[in-house]
């Protein structure tokens, strides 16, 4: 392990100029307005109303009712000192039924980024976190290939409307999420289980991406398109340990390598290849679908939380490695079995996350030597946060010590990359506001800023005052 951690937490660190600070948020984690100005069901809102599928039978009806409240929320942003403003946009909306366009969700978006350049925010856009049309699953959903040629219309449609404003442009959030815990592992939207979908899924996402940003490009030749996911570190629990080795690089393989191998190289890791074999992922890449998929970009969105330790060995008893929501019970590889997060006595986040700050300046390092550098990709932290147990005082204050020192401690690990030279621009706290954290609901709590869901009064909290300096000054203080 590469020694990046002796960061001397008593020292001010200065950050680039123009490094850009912001905060993000998703669409259906927020908006709320489930049936209003013509929005359909999305996955999540079907998924929310399966049994036992979130955390008690918590949904997206409401949420943080930004759909009503956005220019109060535009405010708070400006009031933040917010350069950037990360969001999503519901397909589900926009397009509810995956086909004829709705004018009444389109403009929604033309306000909200009307608000943020008003107050001199910059709008980033993310075009599918998640929520795809009901009416697209009931075809197959992204194990169908036809919903990678809707994704790229969707995503020609949001450019109509916002492209003459929004000069950022994500195609897709987390592909790894959607596919294998949404196809393989079923803890998240649609919620099948099936290895096969999931590799049907995690290739039609990637061939969606590269259709959208072929048809961005050639109506946006100077726009940033990029992609964000959710990568980790997965380091051998014994580094000596041949078969703990060989664990890690399945886990590698299966989380990052899976993704960023076609996107930035054009093609699958022979060795993620020869992992999934028996599942039929050759079967639905077609000739040219890889060139598609390696459409050049312009930014990589990285989204951390935590690294692993891998071991062939099951963690001890009463462990079951990290927390069940974000790791499939079935994995897409076989033998995967053999690959085992154990805990490594580091403290954890409330979703039972281990913080590891360092692991995101070997990811960065990394990115940057094995992918991004070589294919002249900027980096950007599209996500990073913590949740955790806020006691609000009688005035909804939360002194959440523990997330300012969080994001203290991962903002000095990017600027230990920058420093060694990782073109990183930008970082993006997750998130803006408490908000439906997907199975978990309401439960886990992730914003800067609190959300009282019973009055939806938005409380900025300590980390968030902080954050705020942090963004006015380009720095973070001693
Ligand atoms: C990943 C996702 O992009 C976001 O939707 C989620 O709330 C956070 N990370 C925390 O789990």
């Amino acid at each position: 392990m590469t020694n990046h951690t002796q960061v001397d937490a008593t020292q001010a660190v200065h950050f680039p100029p123009g490094f850009l600070w912001g905060a993000a948020t998703a669409a259906f984690q927020i908006e709320g307005a489930a049936h209003e100005d013509g929005r359909r069901d999305s996955i999540w809102d079907t998924f929310s109303r399966v049994p036992g599928a979130v955390a008690d039978a918590h949904h997206g009806d409401v949420a943080c009712d930004h759909y009503h409240r956005m220019p109060e929320d535009v405010a708070l942003m400006a009031d933040l000192h917010l350069a950037s403003y990360r969001f999503s946009t519901s397909w589900a909306r926009v397009r509810p039924d995956g086909g004829a366009v709705n004018p009444l969700g389109l403009d929604f978006y033309s306000r909200l980024v009307d608000e943020l350049l008003t107050r001199g925010i910059a709008p980033w856009v993310t075009l599918y976190h998640w929520d795809l049309p009901q009416a697209l699953e009931d075809r197959g959903g992204w194990t169908n290939r036809d919903t990678a040629y809707r994704f790229a219309e969707y995503a020609v449609t949001m450019h109509e409307a916002l492209g003459d404003r929004v000069d950022v442009w994500t195609t897709l959030n987390e592909p790894w999420c959607s596919a294998f815990l949404g196809y393989t592992a079923g803890v998240h939207a649609p919620g099948r289980q099936s290895r096969e979908d999931g590799l049907a899924a995690a290739h039609h996402l990637l061939l969606g991406h590269g259709l959208a940003v072929q048809e961005l490009r050639s109506r946006a030749p100077q726009a940033s398109l990029g992609i964000t996911l959710n990568l980790t570190v997965a380091d051998p629990l014994d580094p000596t340990d041949p078969r703990d080795v060989e664990a890690a690089r399945r886990i590698d393989g299966q989380f990052n390598r899976i993704f960023l191998d076609p996107l930035l190289r054009g093609a699958y890791p022979a060795d993620v290849l020869d992992d999934v074999a028996p599942y039929g992922l050759l079967s639905h890449v077609k000739d040219g679908d890889l060139a598609v998929v390696s459409t050049p970009i312009d930014a990589l969105g990285v989204n951390y939380y935590h690294g692993e330790a891998v071991s062939h060995r099951p963690p001890p008893a009463g462990h079951s490695g990290q927390a069940p929501v974000r790791r499939p019970t079935s994995s897409p590889f076989p033998a995967a079995h053999d690959a085992h997060s154990h805990p490594r006595g580091l403290p954890v986040t409330g979703m039972g996350w281990e913080v590891q700050p360092e692991g995101l300046t070997r990811l960065l390092l990394r990115l940057q030597e094995e992918y991004t550098g070589p294919a002249g990709v900027a980096l950007y932290v599209t996500e990073n946060g913590a949740a955790y147990d806020d006691v609000p005082d009688a005035d909804g204050y939360v002194q959440d010590d523990d997330r300012l020192a969080f994001v203290d401690a991962h903002l000095r690990a990017v600027h230990d990359a920058v420093a060694h030279g990782v073109d990183v621009r930008g970082y993006f706290a997750w998130s803006l506001l408490d908000n439906f954290e997907w199975a978990w609901g309401y439960h886990q709590r992730f914003g800067i800023v609190r959300v009282d869901y019973d009055t939806q009064v938005r409380t900025p909290k300590a980390s968030a005052r902080w954050y705020s300096s942090v963004a006015q000054t380009n720095a973070v203080p001693p």
